[in-house]
């Protein structure tokens, strides 16, 4: 009888299994060929009567949607092995897929750059963090209460504590106290990190941006170490021959303090826009460690003396690749950023 055929082939689809791609294709030669079961089914549709052909019609098509859905199923499940059995055949000698590769922010580099050089005269990096209290951005490097730097302006405030507001640090300095607190000397140490500042965007300010600081701590540190020391980073850094010049200037948490100008790395002193016709750029700041702050921490002033430095990543990197506009460091535009080194990292 017809429909128990049906209700028997409808049982054999539902628990047929494939293991193989041969299996899938027993099951399309069993059923769906020209001579398979399902059109052998419907000739033999023809010849039941008129009655049945109302109940048997239904059944008979679904046992065909059946068939056919199966086979759907099943087909693609090893035509993916299949292929990877072809590609494992071919040539192994042609060259790999190629794949894009980053690019390091330039900020980054100029970052291991100039910790390179650092950490070849024994400085070792250290880190702080970016929310600080008011003691170590302030109030320990010698800040005076009344300091402008502490007004709203300059800082982003967290949290408001009574003698102690929690603010986005304002410089890597904070790290200097942080490590004096922590050990003895000698400190010998340079503080990479990101610091906030309550300024309006433009191309020639942000309201955070990157420094490198650094401090040396020792018994009988004097200007002259310095000024070695600056001058020697600025050979390796911006090449053999660069002349450097300091300017008194000041900071609450260094005495002396300076501000150091190198000859101008584009038109090599003979003056032009960069350098607004001076020939000079400033790269940073430095000085020799305050005893106040040195006190402060707990280091014994009397004994120890140190200089201090600290120099934004983003002018060194302006300087060094010919940028003009801060933002484009946090814009994030591939066009921009992959115009710098790429390495496998
Ligand atoms: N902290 C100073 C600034 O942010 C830089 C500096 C560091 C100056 C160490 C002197 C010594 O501008």
């Amino acid at each position: 009888m017809l429909q128990d055929k049906i209700k028997q082939y409808t049982e054999e689809i539902n628990a047929f299994q494939p293991t193989s791609m041969n299996d899938v294709e027993s099951y399309r030669l069993k059923f769906l060929v020209a001579k398979g079961v399902v059109k052998s089914l419907f000739e033999e549709f023809k010849s039941v009567s008129i009655e049945e052909k109302k109940t048997l019609g239904k059944v008979l098509n679904e046992f065909k949607q059946l068939a056919e859905a199966k086979f759907a199923d099943i087909q693609p499940l090893f035509i993916d092995a299949s292929q990877d059995v072809k590609r494992e055949e071919g040539d192994l000698t042609l060259p790999g897929e190629g794949f894009q590769l980053g690019s390091r922010h330039p900020l980054s580099l100029v970052r291991k750059e100039i910790v390179e050089i650092f950490k070849k005269l024994g400085f070792v990096v250290s880190e702080g963090p970016e929310i600080e209290d008011d003691w170590h951005n302030f109030s320990a490097l010698n800040f005076p209460p009344e300091h402008p730097a502490r007004d709203m302006q300059d800082t982003f405030f967290v949290e408001k504590k009574d003698g102690n507001d929690i603010a986005l640090r304002t410089h890597t300095s904070s790290v200097q106290v942080r490590l004096m607190e922590m050990g003895k000397p000698p400190f010998r140490a340079i503080m990479p990190g990101r610091v906030y500042r309550n300024e309006a965007i433009s191309a020639r300010a942000h309201c955070f941006f990157h420094q490198v600081e650094g401090l040396y701590v020792d018994e009988n540190v004097s200007f002259a170490d310095l000024k070695q020391t600056l001058f020697h980073f600025v050979q390796e850094l911006y090449g053999e021959g660069t002349k450097v010049r300091f300017r008194p200037s000041y900071f609450p948490f260094t005495e002396p303090s300076a501000e150091m100008d190198i000859s101008c790395t584009i038109c090599k002193g003979d003056g032009c826009q960069l350098c607004k016709h001076s020939g000079w750029v400033e790269i940073l700041g430095c000085g020799m460690v305050d005893p106040n702050v040195l006190d402060n921490c707990g280091i014994d002033s009397k004994k120890y003396s140190g200089f201090a430095f600290g120099m934004g990543i983003e002018r060194i990197t302006n300087l060094k690749y010919e940028i003009r506009d801060l933002r484009l460091f946090s814009e994030n535009d591939v066009r921009f950023l992959s115009q710098f080194e790429t390495e496998i990292i």
